[in-house]
């Protein structure tokens, strides 16, 4: 046991307690966001003239060489100090003596950590939204290749109309598109500093906020000190957003499963990106589609869980609020490890568009344009939509489509129909006649895949540099 506050005690903690309370196992994660933090806070404290020029200097130098050698492997993070922040002042203490006993003047674990995590965050926040521009860019080149691919679209998961597959891979990039857009609300709303919040109140010392929130690369301070070290908000936004990508990204993974299957057999996965039976030796299993729609449940739970966490605490700082930790490295790692599989499972996968054409053939996808049909020729649409409809029903009790029976059979239902029907049905005309925007049409479909190719063009994925870590 190793810890920061033993004046005011008489006993050591209760082993049991100790365990508890320890965090370290876990904010060990956070070393760099704290010794980066400690850094601004005691450049600031020497440009002050709180602490002299020589005392912030060496302490400056010396929180540089345990970060160096964390990173380097040569200094380990002893698990017998109670957290990350401990562990950092106690080596410096270690090092420099009566000089690194200053580092936290004017300081409180709870602006710390507070920072710590924000930064963190905030990091993590910027990767995201790399791994979600690399998807899109993926999704992209999917939607180019295939503005001719005919499908079947689903509703209630009944054959409804023919799309292409570039159409429908444009709406999972507008879901990530839209993903994107949340991060860097996310970063907009987040990127102010809580350090110089102190315990809750702030500080007597005449501390300048604007320069260590400058120099960690924030807009500026936050600007009440009890909301600084209590706000878990953008932790919440966050996960709010990533539970999102996961429910998208498992929307995507269900279809993936389900056209992989071999009653459908729209897609051959690549063999590095599926699994095999230890059974049966035909299989090829779309596992990490599966594993990623599993995972989404922990990913919901760490949102849930915290808010649960925030919900009853008072101003200010709680200790509950550690439990903002743990839930939340994980839903991280298994977001950004499930977008970084999910795109290279997307841009091997191969695409059966031979069969995803004969499916749309079958199962009566051009009913509609052929209700449309009759409506260009001067039937009223719900005549048209009963026309239609026994149509559909004659052709199921002989197990044909529409354009398979004769212009015979199809007088006998409307003499309306001439010989033009059979273009109007045909599958082409049925995608390429919907021209709307938005819809699959392929000049609708190119005019969309311009303005998407802008979108990624322009917009830079979030970048967070900041004097202190450039050294
Ligand atoms: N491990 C703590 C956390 O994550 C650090 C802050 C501790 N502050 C305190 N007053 N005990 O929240």
């Amino acid at each position: 046991m190793a810890q920061l506050w033993g004046g005011r005690f008489t006993k050591e903690p209760d082993q049991l307690v100790w365990n508890f309370n320890a965090s370290i196992s876990y904010d060990q994660k956070l070393y760099r966001q704290d010794i980066e933090g400690s850094m601004a806070h005691v450049k600031m404290l020497g440009r002050q003239g709180i602490l002299t020029e020589d005392e912030s200097g060496q302490i400056l130098e010396q929180l540089g060489i345990i970060l160096k050698q964390i990173e380097d492997g040569t200094l380990e993070i002893s698990q017998t100090y109670e957290d990350i922040h401990s562990f950092v002042e106690a080596t410096l203490i270690e090092r420099l003596g009566d000089t690194g006993k200053k580092l936290h003047t004017g300081r409180s674990r709870n602006d710390q950590v507070a920072l710590d995590m924000r930064m963190y965050v905030r990091m993590e926040v910027a990767q995201t939204d790399g791994l979600l521009k690399t998807l899109l860019e993926t999704i992209l080149s999917v939607m180019k290749e295939h503005t001719d691919t005919v499908m079947p679209g689903f509703t209630h998961l009944q054959k409804a109309q023919p799309v292409t597959l570039a159409h429908h891979m444009g709406a999972y990039f507008e879901m990530f598109k839209r993903d994107r857009l949340r991060m860097r609300g996310i970063y907009d709303r987040m990127n102010y500093c809580p350090l110089g919040s102190g315990a809750l109140a702030g500080t007597t010392y005449p501390l300048d906020r604007e320069f260590t929130a400058r120099e960690l690369g924030f807009f500026g301070p936050a600007l009440n000190s009890m909301d600084g070290v209590s706000d878990r908000d953008y932790i919440l936004e966050f996960l709010s957003a990533l539970s999102t990508v996961m429910m998208h990204l498992s929307r995507l993974g269900e279809e993936i499963i389900i056209w992989n299957s071999n009653e459908y057999q729209f897609v051959e996965l690549d063999d590095a990106y599926s699994t095999g039976s230890s059974i049966m030796p035909q299989k090829k299993n779309p596992d990490i589609a599966e594993l990623v729609r599993g995972k989404t449940g922990r990913v919901y739970g760490a949102l849930i869980s915290l808010l649960t966490t925030m919900k009853g605490l008072p101003l200010a700082y709680n200790k509950d609020m550690q439990e903002d930790k743990e839930l939340t490295f994980d839903a991280i790692d298994t977001v950004k490890g499930c977008l970084a599989l999910f795109n290279g499972m997307l841009a091997t996968i191969k695409f059966r568009t031979d069969q995803m054409r004969e499916s749309a053939a079958q199962g009566f996808t051009n009913a509609t344009d052929a209700a449309d049909y009759l409506v260009n020729h001067g039937v009223p649409f719900r005549d048209a939509h009963s026309i239609v409809g026994e149509l559909v029903l004659y052709c199921l009790e002989r197990n044909v489509s529409i354009e398979e029976l004769t212009l015979e059979e199809l007088k006998k239902i409307s003499p309306v129909f001439e010989e033009d029907i059979y273009e109007a049905v045909s599958m082409e005309t049925c995608v390429n006649k919907r021209l709307t925007t938005g819809a699959p049409g392929k000049k609708a479909m190119e005019h969309v895949i311009g303005i998407e190719e802008e979108y990624l063009a322009a917009s830079d994925v979030i970048m967070v540099h900041y004097p202190v870590s450039a050294g």
